[in-house]
């Protein structure tokens, strides 16, 4: 009985939660700019132990031209971000972060839903990503996103050597 109310409760924020982002002006997912890096090096820096460089990001934002990158932003505060190389109806997620002190709340999903959508709107029909074996907060979200996953990439991480997860997912 407890479980079943804990449930409705948490439903209930949850929608709360989706009907406040989808009516308000200050929670906006756009088109990464070279003026968001300085900002998405801090988040990328504070989430990974081998971060990308402000030049790989200038690099991805001027001279890739399968890259797709977006950041979200919350009260004119980059909070997050994602990235993505389109190819041939694929997309490849290269990455996703959550400032520390926003992550639990639901803005991971929110962002990588509605990329999602925007992704299926312009013809994608399957999205792929590599995340470490350890990595069990963020295939939770991948797999609450309907990512399955496909196998191993084995010692795919330089730093320790750790295997990647491949997961897939059909739109
Ligand atoms: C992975 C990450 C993007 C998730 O963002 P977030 O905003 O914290 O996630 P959300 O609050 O939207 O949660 C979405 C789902 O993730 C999972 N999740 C989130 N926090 C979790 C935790 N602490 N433990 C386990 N699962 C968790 C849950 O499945 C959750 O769904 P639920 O709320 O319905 O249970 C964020 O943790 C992050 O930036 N991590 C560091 C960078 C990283 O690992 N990126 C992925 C590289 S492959």
């Amino acid at each position: 009985m407890q479980n079943k109310v804990q449930v409705q409760q948490n439903t209930r924020k949850e929608i709360a939660q989706e009907n406040l982002r989808e009516n308000s002006p200050e929670i906006v997912i756009r088109s990464m700019t070279l003026e968001d890096i300085p900002a998405i090096v801090a988040i990328e820096e504070a989430s990974f132990p081998t971060p990308w460089s402000a030049e790989s990001f200038t690099s991805e934002l001027k001279d890739n031209y399968l890259a797709r990158y977006y950041c979200l932003e919350l009260k004119g505060n980059v909070i997050g971000y994602m990235g993505l190389w389109i190819i041939m109806g694929e997309a490849h997620i290269t990455n996703i972060a959550i400032w520390p002190g926003c992550r639990g709340q639901g803005w991971g999903g929110y962002l990588m839903r509605n990329i999602m959508q925007s992704m299926f709107r312009s013809g994608v029909l399957r999205l792929t990503l590599e995340v470490r074996v350890s990595n069990i907060t963020a295939q939770n979200l991948y797999k609450g996103l309907g990512f399955r996953a496909a196998g191993l990439r084995k010692r795919y991480y330089s730093d320790n050597q750790e295997d990647a997860v491949i997961m897939w997912a059909s739109l």
